[in-house]
């Protein structure tokens, strides 16, 4: 598991910056403006900073971004960052400050001294979010990167402001391991078996097993899992932080791999689909959020577990199968699998939870990433009030959020010649059929939002807060949510 970098606050003592070692982090404002701290490096290296601050390259950088200058005489440390960031800098600003430090750490220890401006708590989680590397599967020796101490006024205060962030930092952690995890790691059993580890968070976790989920006749899931020989399941998540109102609900798609099935995909590219649980790794890592600041609100998070595989017993493309809510589904193309899925999940959560609002999350579609690319999650609902909430707490978090239509005119092309449906709608507008699909499986009075995040759960370049690999997209934004309109301020 990779851990969070504790970061720790500390008061300012100007006359120790002198004998720092490590690497050392200041800040200056747009227009060359100097705290404290700065001003006594600038006062070390004999004006050094003045002169930085009236020239081409600093002036060039956009807030939050930095430059670096080694070995900065008259001072112990082996290198210092100048980092341009206002007094008062937008959210965004600090956490792109906060990720422009986190780039900058060796494994040196790092101390960073403020101006003691508003905003400390976002440069810290932004820090934080940066500094993460997915290095499970590197054999030799590791070496950590140093310690960081972020100096300032009223570090107390800070550190109390900070520690909500820590935790929701935590839960994007978490995605990303399960993400980046490879499927002969990842299997269905080890991923419930990580879900239950979160009891220790105070979660209550709970597994639905192949022969539960039989009884509860989710022939649409268990079709899918059928050609694997690991086995399908469910895990339930409940965190009751609230009074004894119905909880909200996230479902999560986690197919930890996905072949196409008999529907066999190309070879090119094909590993990437071990990323094909990401929603479920986002829903794990938002309950795993809540559950570490003790959130005031009751959600349950569920996930449907199962691998895509082709072999003698695998589910044939034609095959009819029937789903818990017992509408007959015939499943033209095998590798539509997410969507058979997320049918009883859903299905189960509503008749188990009568949540208040329903989010599934899932890689989906590549055809949204035909869409949208991947900088904004494709994102589909049947409530306007809901949905507005979600996209404000996206917009609040960056992180990428695109309204695409629902219309009975899609939900047209999902008609089958033998049952009540097929599982595909036809190349045009896959990812709006996919959801029509799924609408098919949400009751007319919940509220529901479907994320398609085929294009934003993983990404091939670093990202302002990530390096390449599992984003952890979603987590910020639904525990946001929570915080925002479900929770007592
Ligand atoms: N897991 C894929 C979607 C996907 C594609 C996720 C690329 C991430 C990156 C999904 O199960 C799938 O195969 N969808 C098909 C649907 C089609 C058969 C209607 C697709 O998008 O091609
Ligand atoms: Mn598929
Ligand atoms: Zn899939």
């Amino acid at each position: 598991m990779t851990d969070v970098s504790p970061i720790e606050f500390h008061d300012l003592d100007l006359d120790k910056i002198k004998e720092l070692a490590g690497r050392i982090c200041v800040v200056m404002t747009p227009d060359g403006k100097m705290g404290p701290a700065a001003r006594r490096v600038n006062r070390l290296t004999r004006g050094k900073l003045t002169r930085v601050a009236q020239e081409k390259p600093f002036l060039a950088l956009k807030e939050g971004e930095g430059l670096t200058m080694h070995y900065p005489s008259g001072m112990a440390a082996e290198s210092l960052l100048i980092v341009k960031l206002s007094r008062n800098p937008t959210f965004e600003a600090a956490r792109l400050a906060g990720a422009e430090i986190a780039k900058f750490r060796t494994p040196a220890a790092l101390t960073v001294l403020t101006m003691s401006q508003t905003k400390l708590a976002e440069i810290a989680f932004g820090l934080a979010l940066r500094s993460y590397e997915f290095i499970a599967h590197r054999t030799g020796e590791q070496i950590p990167l140093g310690d960081v101490t972020i100096s300032c006024t009223k570090p107390e205060e800070r550190a109390e402001k900070y520690a909500p962030l820590a935790a929701v930092a935590e839960g994007v952690f978490f995605t990303r391991d399960l993400v980046n995890e490879p499927a002969n790691i990842l299997t269905t059993t080890e991923f419930a078996d990580r879900l239950l580890a979160l009891k220790d968070t105070g979660l209550k976790v709970s597994v639905l097993e192949e022969k539960d989920m039989e009884k509860l006749g989710m022939g649409a899931l268990l079709g899918v899992g059928q050609g694997s020989v690991m086995p399908s399941k469910i895990v339930v998540m409940e965190w009751n932080g609230g009074g004894d109102e119905a909880p909200f609900a996230f479902v999560g798609k986690g197919v930890t791999f996905d072949t196409g099935g008999v529907s066999l995909k190309p070879a090119a590219g094909m590993e990437d689909m071990t990323m094909d649980m990401g929603g479920a790794g986002t829903v794990a890592g938002v309950m795993k959020s809540l559950a570490l600041r003790k959130a005031k609100a009751n959600v349950v998070g569920l996930v449907g577990l199962v691998e895509n595989m082709p072999d003698g017993n695998a589910q044939r493309p034609g095959d009819v199968v029937t789903s818990m809510k017992g509408d007959t589904i015939e499943v033209i193309n095998t590798d539509a699998e997410g969507r058979l899925v997320l049918a009883d999940v859903i299905w189960y959560a509503q008749e188990k939870f009568k949540p208040t609002g329903l989010i599934n999350l899932a890689t989906l579609t590549g055809a949204v990433i035909i869409a949208l690319g991947h900088d904004h999650t494709g994102v589909f609902s049947n409530n306007d009030a809901l949905c507005k909430d979600f996209m404000k707490a996206a917009n609040a978090e960056g992180e990428g959020a695109w309204r695409l239509p629902l219309a009975p005119a899609y939900d047209k092309l999902l008609k089958s010649r033998i049952a009540d449906m097929k599982n595909i709608g036809g190349r045009a507008a896959g990812s709006i059929t996919a959801a029509q699909f799924i609408q098919r499986f949400v009751k007319d009075d919940q509220p529901w939002i479907h994320l398609d995040i085929a294009g934003t759960a993983l990404l091939a370049a670093d990202s302002d807060l990530a390096p390449k690999g599992a984003t952890g997209w979603g987590v910020r934004s639904l525990d946001r949510l929570i915080r925002d309109k479900y929770e007592p301020k």
